[in-house]
Order: C-alpha cells, then structure tokens, then sequence
C-alpha cells in the first residue's frame, strides 16, 4: 500500500534523510519507527505526510505518487496524522470537535469510534480541560475520523505513564484491526513496540538500520549498538 524509495530530506547541511526505503502492506497492521533522538524518525513523518519536502524519492501509496501532494488532498484520499494538539478549536467539547471534522470528511460511523477508544466519558466535556491521556485519544479518533488508509502518530503515548501507554497501543492495536486501518507509529516505549506492531522499523543519523519483525530488529547488532544497549 504504502512504498517509499530514496526518501532525502535535508535541513541545510543537516541529513535529516538518506535514502530511505520502505513498504508496508495494507489492511490494519501496526508498523513502529524507533531510534535515537536525532535519527529523523519525525522528518519520516513529516515527508510521509507532505509536511516535509524531500530533496530526493518518492511516496507512494496505492500506486500514486504522492511526493508533491499537499497535506490536505493526502488527507482526503486516506492518510492520516494526529495532530500535536487536541484542542484545536478551544472551548469546543470533545463531541462538538470530534463532529465537526466528521462532518467535513463524511464519517458515519463516529459513534463505533468514540466507542473504540473509551471517549463516552468526557464526550461533553470541554476538549482543553480534560485529562491528558484521555487528550491522547482525542488525538487518534481524530486521525481515524474519514476511514483513512493509513494513520501515522509521532510518539502518542509521549508523556504517559507505562501503564497509560499500554492501554493507548492496545487500543490502537485493536482499533486498526477493526476498521482495517494501519498505523505507523513513532514510539520511544521500546517494550510497547515490541508488544504491538508487527512491523518495525530503526532509523539512525537518517538512515534504515533494519526494518522487520519483532524479534528481527530486537536481535539486529546495529540496532543493539546505536539504540538498544543493554535494554535488549
Ligand atoms: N526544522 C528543522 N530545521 C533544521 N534541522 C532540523 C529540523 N527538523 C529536524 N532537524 C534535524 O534533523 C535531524 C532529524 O530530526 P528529527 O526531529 O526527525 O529526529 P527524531 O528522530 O524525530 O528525534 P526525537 O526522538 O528527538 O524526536 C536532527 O539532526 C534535527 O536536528
Ligand atoms: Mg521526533
């Protein structure tokens, strides 16, 4: 579904970068980026989803290349990204935000989504005043809102506790299942992404150090070596 060859971005003399590959198939898989800070785990993000320009490659999804499509039209044929903020539209309720974008997207299933990810209660409440986790999961049912393709989420779970963190993959996890939606996902929980995605991927100073399953990236020396340690 998703095919990205050569992808170069550069920030002055900065690589941010080099040469990525990758594919990832369709139909509700969860696939993680992981690295050290610096690696341009969120420039990936950023170039996937047009908020970056590459210097160099493509994005491909579904066969069209999507390198020079702005952010909106990526949205509306089916990629997806949350956003930094949930309280876009202060003093809205969480309903009176989630309905507004469904209305603009033609989403008829809000309810299911709502449902999915435990939102019922603090459904009327102000979006800015509710609890961080739960702004955690504002921020993915807006992302699913639209039946995308393709989510992708840059370290949702940051700032929640492991517990928390948990709780957002698993929902994730079945929610993607569910709506046959795949994520990829930007998470420095190293234990949640292996848990959850079956698909990974390690970045470092720019480059693909490997991209496999679980145990593959888990075993790989040089993911040991620039990121893993002794965590491993
Ligand atoms: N807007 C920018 N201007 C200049 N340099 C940038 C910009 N954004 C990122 N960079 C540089 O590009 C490289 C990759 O950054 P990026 O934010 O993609 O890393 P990351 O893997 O997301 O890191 P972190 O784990 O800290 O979020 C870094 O060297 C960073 O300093
Ligand atoms: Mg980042």
């Amino acid at each position: 579904m998703l095919e990205i060859k050569n992808l170069c971005v550069s920030y002055g003399s900065v690589r941010a970068l080099d040469e990525v590959n990758l594919r990832m198939a369709a139909g509700g898989l969860l696939h993680g980026i992981i690295g050290p800070n610096g690696a341009g785990k969120s420039t990936l993000m950023d170039a996937i989803t047009g908020c970056a320009r590459p210097t160099r490659g493509t994005v491909r999804m579904n066969g069209v290349d999507l390198t020079r499509r702005p952010v909106a039209w990526r949205r509306r044929h089916g990629m997806s990204r949350s956003f930094q903020r949930t309280s876009i539209f202060p003093g809205l309720t969480v309903r009176e935000q989630l309905e507004l974008v469904a209305s603009q997207l033609g989403e008829r299933d809000l309810r299911g989504i709502v449902l999915a990810l435990d939102l019922g209660a603090v459904y009327e409440r102000q979006a800015d005043s509710i609890a961080y986790g739960d702004q955690r999961r504002v921020d993915i049912a807006l992302a699913l809102i639209g039946h995308p393709q393709l989510i992708l989420l840059d370290e949702p779970a940051a700032g929640l506790s492991t517990a928390e963190t948990v709780s957002l993959f698993d929902h994730l996890s079945t929610l993607t299942a569910q709506r046959g939606v795949s994520a990829i996902v930007v998470e420095h929980d190293v234990d949640a992404v292996f848990r959850f995605c079956a698909q990974i991927t390690a970045l470092d100073l720019g480059r693909v150090l490997v991209t496999g399953t679980p145990a593959e990236v888990r075993a790989d020396a040089r993911v040991i070596a620039a990121y893993l340690g002794s965590a491993a």
